[in-house]
Order: structure tokens, then C-alpha cells, then sequence
């Protein structure tokens, strides 16, 4: 696998432009096979997860075809296939979702249990709750979940966490079921509304979405559409944590404000400098950040997924700052790999204490998930010296040519093949 060669100390300044939303695009991919004649989806972000969801679409015996530059076009009239092969869903955990929009419209549908970003338990209950709340009869089997269902009815479907997948899943599913389905204590991440407006067009009734409780009223068919990807939350705030660590300036365009309000209010704690247009962030820095404890929480709290780039910004700053991750708790992964580079973080259970150092060192480092991949460049990028990522097929799965973003904005970075890879091939 080839590995991220990074220089630190760069200031970052200049503008990035975000891509679609990784997360939004995988659930309005599998919402897409609940519409008969053509989807067009814009701005499709070019990353590992969507190419996986495409080929799932694709197994599903579903047109999907890419057109480049960010077009996707989906015909889903016939699914000729009702099982989700165990190869994609092990490889990414979003593919699960396609369970419900297959069993709505073929009253069958067989998904393996599902992989992903190894970073804590991830189960499925609420998902597996939610379809047989609305009357599927679920067999999980031999590392399979089968359900069956002739038609879906609308229920009162509540969950015991606001999970995002789940809220999603089951508001696509109830899309085409027979009545009203109310999802209680549903996640209110704009990706759920992301998805709403998606179904919205595609004819289905939602009301709720991007609140706790959502209500569908199912329909008998969904159509086609044309729609935009939103942009990527979570890659905008990595761009602007790389601007505070390297005291930069950095203005990140196509933003959504409310999605993003979250994580600007602790840059501006920590001291970085904000403005907000309708569309863009411009993030500067002109000292070393400040100490700040961050308490990851479903929307609007603070995200998980920047919970890790986040401690590579809290690992330079000036004092004490304490992470408490509340979603996931193996999202602590990183953390051995920036204490290789001189940080000092203790982590116990679901909490980190880190102490801020003056700066970092440039380190050999290996990515174990997406996220840490992001924490790791960040944390490079405010190093002294040189530093090697591995692991970077995890970067890829989720953020689109990151390198090229990052050396269009002043850093020193570049993509070198594995040595020992490299040595074993010529063997
Ligand atoms: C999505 C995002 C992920 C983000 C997470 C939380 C995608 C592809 N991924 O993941 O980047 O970090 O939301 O915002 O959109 N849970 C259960 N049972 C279930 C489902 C979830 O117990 O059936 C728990 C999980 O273990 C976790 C919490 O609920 O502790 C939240 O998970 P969830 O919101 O479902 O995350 P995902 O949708 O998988």
C-alpha cells in the first residue's frame, strides 16, 4: 500500500472547495432503489465508499453508471437481484442500508451483516427493530439478515439512541410501506435532511426531518430525480483544523453554516479566527491554539467524526483539554500514533486528557480508520520535520483528493509507493 510522505511547519493559505458529502451521498445511493426511471446525482464525491455503493447498486442488478466529473446516473425500475453480497457490505457498513429500499420494493431482501471503519461496536438492532416494527419478518442467519414482507405498514418506530443510520434506513423504508410511520427520538444530522429533501423530490411525504421525530407517509411509487450532493461537513472541518495548526488561512468554500455551526463555535473557543458567508468559512489562526474539551454527541453536539482531527489541533494547544466520545468508543485508535509524534494524551474508556506540547515531531504513523487517517495528517502537517502515514486506503474511502487539496494550499505532501511493498513485489 503506498504511504503519505508529509513535511510539516507549511502555513496553510489559499481555498479548498469541498466535495459532496460522503455520508449524505452512501444513504441517498441506497434511498435512490426506491425510485422507478432515472436519478442523476451531481457532485458525487470520487471516494472508496461511493465506488463501493455503486458496485452494490450495481449487484443489486441496478443501472449505475459514472459519467466523471461528480455525475452518477441510477436507473433502478428493475432490481433484478434481492441479495447484498457479504464482499461489499464487510467493506463498508453504509451498504447495510440498502436492506430496507430492496424489501419495500421486491418484498425480499437478503444483506450480509455489515463491516466498515473499525471503531467501536456498531450494531444493527435498531435498524433490524425498525423493518420488522413496520411488519418484516427478519431472519438473521449464517452472518445474513433475510427479511420478507409483502408489503410494509406504518408504525410508530422508536429509537433508543438518535442513530443516524438507522433514522435514515427506516425513513427510506417507510417511504412505500402502507400508512403513517413516526420515527421517535430520530437523528437530527443534516444528512438526515440531506436525504429527506432527496426522497421529498423523488415524490415521497416527509415532515420532521432534522428533528426528533420524523413522519412519513408512505406513497405507492417513487420517481426518479435529479439532485446535488450536499457538501462534506466533516471534510470542511478537517480543512479548517489543518488551518489552525498550521496557523494559516484558509477559506473553505461550499459550506452549509448550520451544518457546520457546530464545530466553528470550539475553533472560535480555541481561539482561531471565523467568518461566515452563506456559502463559505474563511478559518485563520495567528497563535497556537488554545485548550478546549470537546464532548462528542448526535447533531447538533459535536461530531464524532471530527472528534479525531480535533485532537490533533488539542495535542499543539496551550493547556489541558479533555475529549469525551459518546458515540464511539474505539474512536481512540490515534491516539498511540500522536503520542509517537510527542503528544501527550492519556486515554481511559470513552475519555481522553491531553496535555498540549509546544509542537510535535515528524513520525513514521499508521491510519487505522478514516477519521485517525484525517487526526495523522493534521498532526503532520504541525509537526517538525517529516512524516509517513500509512494505512491511507482509509483515507481514500472518504475524502477526495485530499492531497491535491492540501498541496494546492501550501503543504508539502505526496504519495510514495510502500518500500518493504515494493521490495516484496521484486522478490
Ligand atoms: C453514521 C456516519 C458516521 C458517524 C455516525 C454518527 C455514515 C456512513 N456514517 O454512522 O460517520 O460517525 O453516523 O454521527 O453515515 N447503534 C446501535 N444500534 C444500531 C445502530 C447504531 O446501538 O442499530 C449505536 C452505535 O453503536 C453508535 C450510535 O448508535 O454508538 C450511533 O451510531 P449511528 O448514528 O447509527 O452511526 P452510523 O449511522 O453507523
Amino acid at each position: 500500500m503506498d504511504k503519505l510522505v508529509l513535511t510539516g511547519g507549511a502555513r496553510l493559505d489559499g481555498t479548498v472547495v469541498t466535495s459532496g458529502s460522503k455520508n449524505g451521498t452512501l444513504a441517498i445511493m441506497a434511498g435512490a432503489l426506491l425510485g422507478k426511471g432515472e436519478t442523476i446525482l451531481k457532485n458525487v464525491p470520487s471516494i472508496g465508499d461511493c465506488r463501493t455503493m455503486m458496485d452494490m447498486l450495481r449487484a443489486l442488478g441496478v443501472k449505475c453508471e459514472e459519467e466523471g466529473n461528480g455525475v452518477v446516473r441510477i436507473d433502478a425500475t428493475e432490481i433484478s437481484a434481492t441479495e447484498a453480497p457479504y464482499e461489499l457490505v464487510k467493506r463498508m457498513r453504509a451498504s447495510f442500508c440498502v436492506l430496507g429500499p430492496v424489501l419495500a420494493r421486491k418484498g425480499y431482501a437478503k444483506v450480509a451483516m455489515p463491516g466498515g471503519c473499525d471503531i467501536g461496536a456498531r450494531p444493527i438492532d435498531f435498524h433490524v427493530k425498525g423493518i420488522q416494527t413496520l411488519g418484516a419478518y427478519v431472519n438473521i442467519d449464517h452472518g445474513f439478515v433475510e427479511a420478507e414482507c409483502e408489503q410494509l405498514k406504518g408504525a410508530q418506530v422508536y429509537l433508543n439512541f438518535p442513530s443516524a443510520g438507522a433514522t435514515q434506513h427506516i425513513m427510506s423504508s417507510a417511504c412505500l410501506a402502507e400508512g403513517v410511520t413516526t420515527i421517535h427520538n430520530a437523528a437530527a444530522e443534516p444528512e438526515v435532511t440531506q436525504l429527506a429533501e432527496f426522497l421529498t423530490k423523488m415524490g415521497a411525504r416527509i415532515e420532521g426531518a432534522g428533528t426528533s421525530t420524523v413522519r412519513v407517509e408512505g406513497v405507492g411509487e417513487l420517481h426518479g430525480v435529479e439532485f446535488d450532493m450536499p457538501p462534506d461537513r466533516m471534510e470542511a472541518g478537517t480543512f479548517a483544523v489543518a488551518a489552525v495548526v498550521t496557523m494559516g488561512d484558509v477559506r473553505i468554500e461550499r459550506i452549509r453554516p448550520d451544518d457546520v455551526e457546530p464545530f466553528a463555535l470550539k475553533l472560535r473557543e480555541s481561539g482561531a479566527i471565523i467568518e461566515m458567508t452563506e456559502n463559505t468559512m474563511r478559518v485563520r489562526a495567528n497563535s497556537r491554539p488554545m485548550a478546549t474539551d470537546i464532548m462528542t454527541m448526535p447533531h447538533p453536539g459535536f461530531p464524532t467524526d471530527l472528534q479525531q482531527p480535533f485532537a490533533a489541533m488539542l495535542a499543539i494547544a496551550d493547556g489541558t483539554s479533555v475529549i469525551t466520545e459518546n458515540v464511539y468508543e474505539r474512536r481512540f485508535r490515534y491516539v498511540n500514533e500522536l503520542t509517537r509524534m510527542g503528544a501527550d494524551i492519556k486515554q481511559d474508556g470513552r475519555t481522553a486528557v491531553i496535555n498540549g506540547v509546544p509542537k510535535l515531531t515528524g513520525a513514521q504513523t499508521t491510519a487505522s480508520d478514516l477519521r485517525a487517517g484525517a487526526a495523522l495528517v493534521c498532526a503532520a502537517l504541525a509537526a517538525e520535520g517529516q512524516s509517513e502515514i500509512s494505512g491511507i486506503e482509509h483515507i481514500e474511502r472518504g475524502y477526495e483528493k485530499m492531497v491535491d487539496k492540501l498541496k494546492s494550499i501550501g503543504a508539502q505532501v505526496g504519495v510514495v509507493p510502500d518500500e518493504q511493498e515494493k521490495e516484496a513485489v521484486c522478490v
